[in-house]
């Protein structure tokens, strides 16, 4: 163990399982350890790294927007906000922006907007019914939200006010749907919780009772959106519109940022009903801009896609070739292998030893999510690494 593991070992709550590396840099796809050893970098920073690492579009404007101004408060009107926002808005479904710094703080402002929403529309409304399986964040209430008991248990009592029901089942929304319901939240393709893609004509058919109730539909895009599901936003493959959706992973490409967007009809904040010191401000903004820009230009999404069905083509093969490998899904990049018995662990510690960063999903299932501007390449690169590390595994 590095040194700089045993003093975190010393300083730093216990909280993450680490994987016992420790990154100095990285450059596109790739990182490097303190002791010069490079790996393919399949994680992300946990579909994070949309452009991949250090990318220099990303690079110089951090740097620009660094010796230019960081941080005003939200007291005033800044440049790279308001060009962040306008570049949401224009290439999505959505009318208004509000930005934060993280994926559950989008998530609860999108929750307190749909509160407002009830207060104003629906007689007080106030519940909002999520689904198991889900993950909307860590603070308090999005650990109500998220579905997942693993991550209240240790929280009891949780706030009130989110209804957790069977993923994928229409008539269990609408069983849970009464007159305090101001809204359902979902993620279009569940990513933290096993990488669950939802059922032809689900969202079509939450999105219809939505519409016939009266209720809002957030859909949580922080794992599937800007390009990752390989186009801009997952809702484009449902046919479906968002009342709300959040963003947040991608959106600058590594720098903490996050985004609720609304439908005008749902925009119901009013002055001084949800702020933010950080959000907003212009360094995170600047890094934002440049990577949708660059995102849209390059149709950053269109690669995800070919890319991805490559990556897919070669995770079914090994499919194939072991037996103990049980399922292989997603969409785009984002995408899941899950194994008979509990092996991740093993597998992930195999590609490590290879030279590929994967992720532990489940005891039993591996993800990845590479950034989005890898080719086919690095994919048979990490597919070579993956194979030698199952076949270590055994069948
Ligand atoms: C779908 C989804 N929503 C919300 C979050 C929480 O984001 P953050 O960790 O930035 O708070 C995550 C993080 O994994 C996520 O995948």
């Amino acid at each position: 163990m590095s040194n700089w593991q045993e003093l975190e070992h010393k300083y730093f709550m216990h909280t993450f399982d680490r994987v016992p590396v420790t990154l100095v840099r990285g450059e596109g796809a790739r990182v490097w350890d303190e002791d010069g050893r490079q790996y393919l970098d399949f994680v992300g920073g946990w579909a994070v790294n949309s452009l991949g690492h250090c990318h220099p579009v990303v690079a110089e404007a951090v740097a620009e927007q660094a010796h230019t101004l960081i941080q005003t408060s939200n007291q005033f009107y800044t440049i790279p906000q308001v060009r962040l926002a306008e570049l949401l808005i224009q290439n999505s479904c959505l009318d208004k922006v509000f930005l934060c710094n993280s994926g559950a703080e989008a998530n609860e402002g999108a929750v307190k907007l749909a509160r407002r929403y009830g207060k104003l529309h629906l007689n007080g409304a106030y519940e909002v019914i999520t689904a198991t399986g889900s993950f909307h964040g860590r603070t308090l209430a999005m650990v109500a939200a998220s579905g997942q008991s693993k991550f209240q248990q240790p929280y009891l009592p949780l706030p009130v006010g989110f209804i957790n029901v069977g993923y994928n089942s229409i008539e269990a929304i609408k069983a849970a749907t009464t007159s305090q319901t101001c809204a359902v939240m979902l993620e279009p393709v569940q990513g933290e919780g096993g990488v669950n893609l939802p059922d032809d004509n689900y969202l079509t058919a939450v999105r219809a009772w939505c519409d016939q109730m009266g209720i809002l539909l957030i859909l949580d895009e922080i794992q599937t959106g800007l390009g990752r599901m390989g186009t801009l936003f997952a809702y484009e493959q449902y046919g479906i519109e968002p009342d709300i959706m959040t963003l947040a992973k991608g959106l600058a490409s590594g720098i903490p940022i996050g985004a609720i967007l609304a439908k005008d009809r749902a925009s119901v904040f009013t002055p001084g009903e949800h702020g933010s010191t950080f959000g907003g401000n212009p360094l995170a903004c600047a890094a934002g801009y440049a990577t949708l820009r660059f995102i849209i230009d390059n149709d950053i999404a269109g690669n995800a896609k070919r890319v991805g069905q490559h990556l897919t083509t070669g995770l079914k093969g090994l499919g194939q070739k072991f037996q103990f490998i049980t399922d292989i899904r997603g969409c785009g990049l984002l995408l899941a292998m899950e194994f008979s018995s509990d092996i991740a662990q093993s597998v992930m510690m195999a590609c490590l030893d290879g030279g590929l960063l994967v992720n532990r999903l489940k005891p039993n299932a591996l993800r990845f999510m590479p950034p989005l501007i890898i080719g086919n390449q690095e994919v048979d690169e990490a597919l070579g690494i993956l194979d030698r590390a199952l076949s270590s595994i055994g069948n």
